[in-house]
């Protein structure tokens, strides 16, 4: 045992996904300090918001959440304690220096490649000299440094592969905060992945802003995942957010060749109108997305399509955002994210004519998102009366009741033995709605050992 007082470390996740992994690889990275993570900010040693800067309101509740933690670092100081407050992830790259000048009870600030440097961070802060400000964008630096060693929970992990973006969509922020197009070397990735495996993780989805976009010195994502699916014991794989331009023929043919990858693809389109989504800079149509789509569906006929659509961005008038339905009807989207326009300051499209009334954009997505939620349920209930194989990786809210997710990432419910847990059941679908199905064990012998 340890000597080593417990740190108590509290770090709340906002945004992608990428997020979410690089909270946990900043846990890692302070756990050998003494740091272990509790879930209430109250009284916590070290606090680390991990930000999101996409769209003005996820900015926004930032700050209102730093007035919070600073009246309980006010609280811990009165009990002669001491509370340290990170600031880490997109609004620490994009605005760093104003963070500290609008909350000056924030004691570092640390950009997303930064993450192996936050216990060096920390002492300069504990000592109240010197930088206090980490921003730089070597992210092979970031991965080299982190420890190999992962805490996993469950049996699904993340795994970041590709980090940034050279794409510059016009209204996004993301190039800016997460610099270039990098890729991790696949001999790294696979280690990581081994790792996992050994820890009892059955299932991995693969991250990048541009996933799809992976260039691993010869490797494609494509070759990637095949690499990957050699691998003992890791029976799926998924991988998120993918470019409509970068999906090349031989991603398209792995999805019907590997059983390991499964059915479902995050595949953004943003908009039906061409127009539009020449002026987002897109580089794709309405037309090439449609065919991608029938390509992909060629190769794997059950896949589950879902997307990322845009409402109101500047100059769209009401033609523009019919096409946008009409692709959608066209398509037809197993799941969606629909978001209004947000003016993001320093990208191109912020400065754009033709900015769409807020009432506009709200109706806009109303009647987007009525016609996607229609398609989610239609979708959903497609799976009644089939038996799919469930991932089952908790225990569900009713007693008895354990939960999972289908090949086509619904969660599925059912009753059955907590011993299933980490295992790949084959599960009768009896009910759907829109945010999950429910089921009972095909084989009911499993049930009865329990
Ligand atoms: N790299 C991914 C996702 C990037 S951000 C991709 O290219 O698809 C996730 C989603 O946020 C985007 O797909 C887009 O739909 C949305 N988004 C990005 N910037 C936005 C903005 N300024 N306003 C509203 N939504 C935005
Ligand atoms: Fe943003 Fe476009 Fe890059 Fe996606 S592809 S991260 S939307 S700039
Ligand atoms: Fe947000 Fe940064 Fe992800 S802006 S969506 S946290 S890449």
């Amino acid at each position: 045992m340890s000597e080593t007082p417990q740190k108590r470390l509290y770090i709340k996740t906002y945004g992608c996904q990428m997020n979410v992994y690089d909270s946990e690889r900043m846990a890692d990275v302070l756990r050998p300090l003494g740091y272990g993570v509790v879930d209430d900010p109250e009284g916590a040693d070290l606090v680390v918001l991990n930000t999101c800067h996409i769209r003005e309101k996820a900015t926004e509740k930032v700050y209102s959440e730093l007035g919070y933690i600073k009246q309980m670092k006010g609280r811990k100081a009165q009990a002669g304690g001491k509370m340290t407050i990170a600031v880490a992830g997109c609004v620490a790259q994009a605005e760093g220096k104003e963070i500290m000048h609008r909350q000056p009870a924030v004691d570092l600030v640390v950009g997303p490649q930064a993450y192996h440097q936050l216990p060096e961070l920390i002492a300069r802060a504990h000592r109240a000299t010197g930088e206090r400000l980490s921003a730089d964008f070597a992210a092979d630096e970031k991965f080299d440094a982190l420890p190999a060693e992962r805490q996993v929970n469950g049996v699904t992990a993340f795994l970041t592969v590709q980090e940034g973006c050279d794409k510059f969509c016009t209204f996004c922020v993301v190039p800016y905060t997460r610099g270039g197009e990098w890729s991790r070397p696949p001999e790294a990735i696979e280690d990581e992945a081994r790792r996992l495996a050994d820890q009892g993780v059955r299932e991995v989805t693969l991250l990048g802003q541009n996933v799809n976009a992976y260039d691993g010195g010869g490797h494609t994502l494509a070759k990637l995942v095949r690499r990957l699916a050699r691998i003992p014991g890791l029976d799926r794989i998924r991988y998120t957010t993918s470019h409509p331009r970068d999906m090349g023929e031989d991603l398209i043919a792995a999805h019907g060749e590997l059983p390991q990858l499964m059915p479902y693809l995050h595949l953004p389109v943003q908009a039906g109108s061409d127009k539009i989504l020449k002026a987002m800079n897109r580089d794709h149509t309405a037309e090439s997305y449609v065919r991608l789509v029938e390509k992909i569906r060629a190769a794997r006929p059950d896949i589950a399509m879902s997307g990322d659509f845009i409402v109101g961005f500047p100059g769209e008038r009401d033609g523009d955002f019919d096409k946008t339905l009409e692709l959608v009807r066209e398509v037809g989207f197993a799941s969606a994210f629909s978001f209004k326009y947000s003016r993001r300051p320093g990208t191109p499209a912020s400065a754009m004519p033709g900015q769409v009334d807020e009432a506009v954009k709200a109706e806009r997505l109303d009647r987007l998102n009525a016609l996607l939620d229609a398609q989610q349920k239609a979708f959903n209930a497609l799976q009644v009366g089939k038996v799919l194989p469930v991932l089952f990786e908790k225990k569900g809210r009713n007693p008895g009741q354990i939960v999972g997710r289908s090949p086509y990432l619904q969660a599925v419910h059912a009753v059955g033995p907590d011993s299933l847990l980490g295992q790949i059941v084959p599960v009768r679908i009896e009910s759907s709605a829109k945010m999950s199905l429910g089921g009972v064990l095909e084989n009911q012998s499993l049930l009865e050992s329990a």
